[in-house]
């Protein structure tokens, strides 16, 4: 996600600013830029990396103001370009905005303020923020932005500039994270604490809908009535490494517990105001979507799992075919195409070399191609006829989590549009589906509190070397995506199993001790499961099951139960996901692997 800085004070703002943005890399961005208000406020935006920005600071002379903005962008809304980085500017010129988060009606309010004659430069939903605060102002900066907060829906954490109050830098969040540091004759905002650590250990942190107004001496907090705020000063007992996976040991840990906001962001920004599935502007037609004979998903790793998923998922809402393939496997072997087929990539990083040329081989067979992708502007989302977008923000560590779950999510969004669409599923379905859709990142953050049962669960498990996984129908696939986090982090052998297909032959390798995790969430077929439990009990594993809230009974026969909230069926795997992928972090913790950076593995395997 986007990284925000801001500073007041009585020394020159720029160089604290290119500092504390760099402490804020880690969160991952494509451009960066800062406005330092001088005799006016000056802006510098780059492209790319920090150092470029720099290098184009280095070129603006008098850039010695003490009062500025800064921002690291992970494009969310318009590609990576100097255009649409932040700080973004008013058509006026005298109010300059950085933001992180999603504003979901910035298309209406686009339209609107263009219709009243603003004019645009940028294809970002920040840029309505500012016009918007332009529009509105008439000399008062928080009467302003009480009445912008009033217009906008959506996450934000906001910093702000206005040239006719040269000594204040005002800011607001909601659903997005940001501190005031507490400095001696200078104050400062920021996403993260990393970016202030350096200079203060005292801070605030904003609450939802609180702004908070910095002088070089001052630090004032009121809520949207303008009634006084007050906080406890908070004070960082944690190092600077630390402090950038947000006081986590690794950043899977902390990409873990961000799931439950990323799914948030996800699929909120997809529901209309009366919770109806709005997919984002696509070419795709409707009619299009009813005349589609079959889906083709082609992946590789986790997004082909999640593909896996999918499978299940559409068959059983939309009754469109649809066939899932390895990327690596779909672009050599001449795939049977034809051209009201729809094929669907799968892709976090949208730079995986064998799912971008599968992507090239169906578009060369005229195949409308949709791709579900989280990095913005990335080479598959611009070669897709369309992209949705799984705003997850940007995934640091090498095993995905937040860009799996949000994978999942647009997956179901999809599915459900489609099937509304072909009229498969009838309205009172389709409302509860979306419902258990809308309380999935709930659910996913209560099972996120088991952190400390799936550690000593792992801890007790860390010397198995060989570990099944079983489930039938869509825990099977789900039972990939939980393989994979267990091999690519802690090095164990693991497999995933279709619990039906064990007696013919691979049951003969369960022996005295062996490491079984039966995935029991489908009501059509958990007897089966539990049959398959007592035959492999009978050969001497240890089962641990993971089912339902509910399914007490499995506790008869496993040794250990997982209970998971009670959602529709075919959204279990979002939620069977969240302890395993828990398990296998602390089993590599208890085997000393390096969680962020496995052995032998890339975060974008961009070459074949
Ligand atoms: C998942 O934990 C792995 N890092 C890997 O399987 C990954 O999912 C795969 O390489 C695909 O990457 P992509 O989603 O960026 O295309």
């Amino acid at each position: 996600m986007c990284g925000i800085v801001g500073f007041a004070g009585k020394r020159p703002a720029a160089p604290f600013l290119l500092d504390g943005l760099s402490k804020l890399e880690y969160r991952g961005y494509d451009s960066a830029g800062i406005a330092v208000f001088c005799d006016k406020i000056r802006t510098v935006k780059s492209q790319g990396r920090l150092a470029d920005l720099r290098a184009k600071v280095d070129t603006v002379s008098h850039l010695d103001g003490t009062l500025g903005i800064g921002h690291t962008r992970w494009a969310t809304h318009g590609a990576p370009n100097d255009i649409n980085s932040h700080p973004h500017t008013s058509m006026s010129g005298r109010v300059s905005i950085v933001h992180n988060g999603i504003i979901e009606n910035y298309i209406p309010l686009k339209q609107e303020l263009e219709a009243a004659g603003v004019v645009f430069r940028s294809e970002t939903d920040t840029e309505v923020v500012a016009q918007l605060f332009d529009y509105y102002y008439e000399g008062d900066m928080i009467d302003t932005l009480i009445r912008v907060i009033g217009r906008i829906r959506g996450s934000y954490a906001l910093g702000i500039l206005c040239s006719d109050h040269p000594d204040q830098l005002v800011a607001v969040r909601k659903d997005s994270p940001l501190i005031i540091g507490l400095g001696e004759g200078e104050n400062y905002i920021a996403s993260d604490i990393p970016a202030v650590l350096e200079h203060t250990r005292d801070y605030y942190l904003l609450e939802d809908n609180e702004i908070a107004i910095l002088k070089a001496d001052s630090v004032e907090l009121l809520d949207l009535n303008k009634n006084p705020v007050h906080h406890d000063v908070y004070t960082v007992t944690y190092d600077i490494s630390a402090a950038e996976k947000g006081g986590y040991e690794y950043f899977m840990m902390k990409e873990i517990m961000e799931q439950p906001r990323a799914m948030r962001t996800c699929i909120g920004s997809r529901l209309t105001e009366n919770g109806e599935v709005k997919l984002d502007k696509i070419r795709l037609t409707e009619e299009q979507i009813r005349n589609i004979g079959r889906i083709h998903i082609v992946a590789c790793g986790s997004a082909w799992h999640a593909g896996i998923v999918a499978k299940y998922v559409i068959e059983e809402m939309t009754r469109i075919p649809v066939e899932v393939d390895l990327a690596s496997e779909f672009r050599y072997r001449r795939p049977i195409l034809s051209r009201n087929d729809l094929c669907i990539t799968i892709s976090q990083s949208g730079e995986t070399a064998d799912t971008l040329a599968a992507l090239r081989e169906a578009r060369a067979n005229d195949v409308h191609v949709l791709s579900i992708v989280n990095a913005v502007g990335s080479s598959i989302a611009r070669e897709s006829d369309d992209v949705l977008y799984t705003m997850a923000g940007p995934e640091i560590a090498v095993a995905t989590t937040k860009g799996y779950s949000t994978q999942l999510a647009v997956i179901y969004l999809i599915a459900l549009k489609f099937a509304a669409i072909r009229k498969t599923l009838k309205p009172a379905r389709i409302q509860e589906l979306t419902q258990a859709l809308i309380n999935l990142p709930d659910q996913i953050e209560a099972l996120t509190k088991m952190d400390q049962r799936l550690r000593e669960m792992a801890t007790e498990n860390a010397d198995k070397n060989d570990v099944f996984i079983i489930g039938r129908g869509i825990d099977y696939g789900a039972s990939m995506e939980s393989s994979l986090k267990l091999k690519e982090i802690s090095y164990v052998h693991s497999e995933a199993y279709a619990a039906g297909e064990l007696k013919h032959g691979t049951i003969s390798l369960i022996e005295d001790g062996s490491l079984v995790i039966a995935v029991a969430t489908q009501d059509a077929l958990y007897e089966k499961l539990v049959s398959n439990v007592k035959e492999i009990k009978a050969r001497g594993a240890h089962v641990i099951a993971i089912v339902k809230e509910g399914c007490t009974d499995v506790e008869e026969v496993a040794d250990e139960v997982i209970y998971i909230p009670s959602t529709d069926d075919l959204y279990t795997s979002s939620l069977t996901v969240i302890p395993m992928q828990l398990f296998a972090y602390y089993v590599a913790i208890a085997r000393g692997c390096d969680v962020d950076k496995p052995r032998n593995l890339a975060k974008s395997v961009t070459v074949e």
